[in-house]
């Protein structure tokens, strides 16, 4: 087969040009990073755990009428998805307080917050992601008005499914980001989810336990990763209850 064009390598994603136009290839590795990558490691299973979690989450998405860029699964590591103008901008949603809003306000980690807080980061590694206003983003022109009421109503829209289907396997959704690509369909753009839905990007308690089953894992040290999203990605039904472990060989492509 012939080499695939690199589009772009993340840390946790290299994208490659489709194999029509407008489709990318999404590969998703085994690499995780924390403090904006000033902690790494290779965590084996990772990748082929959160391609399958993702798909599972976006297809659910699709069907109950929010548009992903997710097109179809290729194989262990790889998604065919949709090529979009990503907006720059990580949307956070809280349900309960943990990570920055914790340190930044003062509240104690799990407390329910009164109602979903929607907040933007401006996408900059270089500048750490900053939290930023709607009147950052109105004048510097990352987002429209119109954006930004869609943008809000897509969250709260990922928030209420994701919620519901954690809460169905006994586990909290306690925040989680997403990104938001812009498509033209002719003359017309919308907006779709892009990127991934996974447990690299949200925070997951057990409901009975407060057990993390998400990159917190690996950010403070307390356990196994592969082990954390194997739970989630079971409970869920994305693996069989009796599949062999994530990290054989043989499930690795
Ligand atoms: P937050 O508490 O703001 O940051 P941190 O994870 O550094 O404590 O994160 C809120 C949620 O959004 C959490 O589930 C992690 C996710 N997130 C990302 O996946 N990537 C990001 O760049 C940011 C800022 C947050």
């Amino acid at each position: 087969m012939a080499r695939r064009k690199k589009i772009y390598e993340g840390k946790a994603k290299i994208l490659y040009e489709g194999p029509e136009p407008g489709t990318i290839v999404q590969y998703f590795k085994d690499d995780a990073t924390a403090f904006n990558a000033q902690k790494k490691d290779v965590i084996e299973g990772k990748g082929v755990l959160n391609n399958r979690l993702s798909e599972f989450f976006m297809t659910g998405l699709n069907q109950i009428g929010v548009p992903t860029h997710f097109i179809k699964r290729l194989n262990m590591r790889e998604q065919l998805v949709r090529q979009c103008e990503i907006i720059p901008l990580e949307v956070i949603v809280r349900n309960y307080a943990a990570g920055t809003m914790s340190k930044r306000l003062g509240i104690d980690e799990g407390t329910q917050l009164p109602r979903p807080i929607v907040e933007y980061c401006y996408k900059d590694d270089s500048l750490g992601d900053p939290l930023v206003t709607e009147e950052h983003i109105a004048a510097f022109g990352w987002a429209s008005q119109q954006d930004m009421e869609d943008i809000l109503s897509l969250a709260l829209r990922v928030n209420d499914f994701l919620s519901g289907i954690m809460m169905a396997v006994g586990i909290r959704l306690v925040d989680f980001k997403i990104e938001i690509g812009r498509v033209y369909d002719g003359d017309f753009q919308r907006l779709i989810i892009a990127d991934e839905i996974s447990p690299d990007s949200c925070r997951l308690w057990d409901i009975e336990t407060g057990q993390k089953l998400d990159k917190d894992v690996f950010r403070r040290d307390l356990g196994s990763l592969t082990d954390a999203y194997t739970e989630v990605a079971r409970r869920l039904g994305v693996l069989p209850k009796t599949s062999t472990p994530i990290t054989k060989p043989t499930l690795i492509n």
